[in-house]
């Protein structure tokens, strides 16, 4: 095993072993890169029907506080294919719902499994999941952040580019969490990123500022804009995502109203100059507000490449983290 998989054992691979993924600033250029290589093999296995059991008897928690899709099914087809087991937990039907603290969860989940992934609102549960946990933590998703859907992304790009470094990625809409990753991912890949929102509705300034002190390593640039015609002038990709996020509802009408002049349709499209310009989009689209059914069912969509890549990229983080692990290792 360790001949045929020795880029599962060199030093960026073990050294990402046991550790938790909440944000990719906390990754180097180097492990987004072998996120990267992981996935780009696992997903070749795949496609060639190879069966690659890396975590054998290994189990996956998967809390999620929020309504999903893609996540929830990717993550469990994930472990499944890598041979481990994963259990959907409500948070609705947990005793966090009874007033139980994250950091007793944690201590109490980690004597039972290898890993835990959560959708939640706060990050800060997040972070506390993992301090008081014994198992890797992996953000599925917070108000704050979004990584394993932006590593899809990027590798979305560099699957289809053969390259990120030096393209341009335009996110046009609300400054939010797939934002804010989008950031720190494009900081980590080396491709400029600018946000085009509306006033108000902006990148917080401090993710703002870290994504721009981590992208001195690759050159890439952060800018924040409230044109969004202008802005796409030269885009490699252009970007969006719902303007109301998951616990928004509340704010629908008057970020519509707000969003109005960013949606993603032909004249954007066009506005980039560029032919080969690529469109991405997280997922669940609106289609007719933040993006047009012309537009997301046209030549420039990627968008269910991205979906698929969820599976691939989150499978290399799985086997990355949770290798080496042995069954009942924490706390006992
Ligand atoms: N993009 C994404 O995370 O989708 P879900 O909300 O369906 O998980
Ligand atoms: N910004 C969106 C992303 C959904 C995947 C939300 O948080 O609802």
């Amino acid at each position: 095993m360790t001949e045929k998989r020795d880029y599962l054992y060199d030093e960026v691979a073990l050294g990402m072993r046991g550790r938790s993924l909440l944000s990719i600033h906390d990754l180097s250029v180097t492990e987004v890169e072998k996120i990267f290589e992981v996935a780009a093999r696992l997903k070749e296995e795949t496609k060639a029907g190879v069966e690659h059991h890396l975590l054998r008897g290994k189990t996956l928690a998967m809390i999620f506080t929020k309504p999903s899709t893609r996540t929830r099914v990717s993550f469990e087809v994930a472990i499944w294919q890598l041979g481990g087991y994963g259990l959907f937990l409500s948070a609705q039907e947990l005793q966090l719902r009874r007033g139980e603290t994250i950091a007793d969860t944690a201590r109490v989940l980690s004597r039972y499994v290898d890993g835990i992934m959560i959708r939640t609102f706060d990050h800060r549960d997040v972070e506390d999941l993992a301090r008081h946990g014994t198992v890797p933590v992996i953000n599925g998703l917070t108000d704050l952040l979004h990584p394993c859907q932006v590593l899809a992304d990027y590798f979305t790009v560099y699957e289809k580019r053969g390259r990120t470094k030096g393209l341009k990625m335009v996110y046009v809409g609300d400054g939010n969490n797939v934002a804010h990753s989008l950031m720190f991912g494009g900081a980590k890949v080396g491709m400029d990123v600018t946000v085009a929102c509306p006033p108000g509705y902006e990148p917080l300034p401090d993710i703002v500022k870290l994504a721009r002190e981590d992208a001195r390593a690759t050159g890439a640039t952060i800018e924040i804009t409230h044109d969004p015609h202008e802005a796409v002038k030269g885009a490699d990709v252009i970007y969006t995502d719902v303007w109301a996020s998951m616990g928004q509802e509340a704010e629908r009408e008057k970020k519509a109203q707000a969003l109005a002049g960013f949606q993603v349709n032909q004249a954007l499209i066009e506005a980039a100059g560029k032919k080969d310009v690529m469109v991405m989009h997280c997922l669940p689209a609106h289609r007719g507000e933040e993006i047009t059914d012309e537009v997301m069912d046209g030549p420039h969509s990627v968008v269910f490449d991205e979906a698929e890549n969820r599976l691939h990229v989150q499978k290399a983080i799985l086997v990355l983290l949770m290798q080496g692990r042995k069954a009942g290792e924490s706390g006992l």
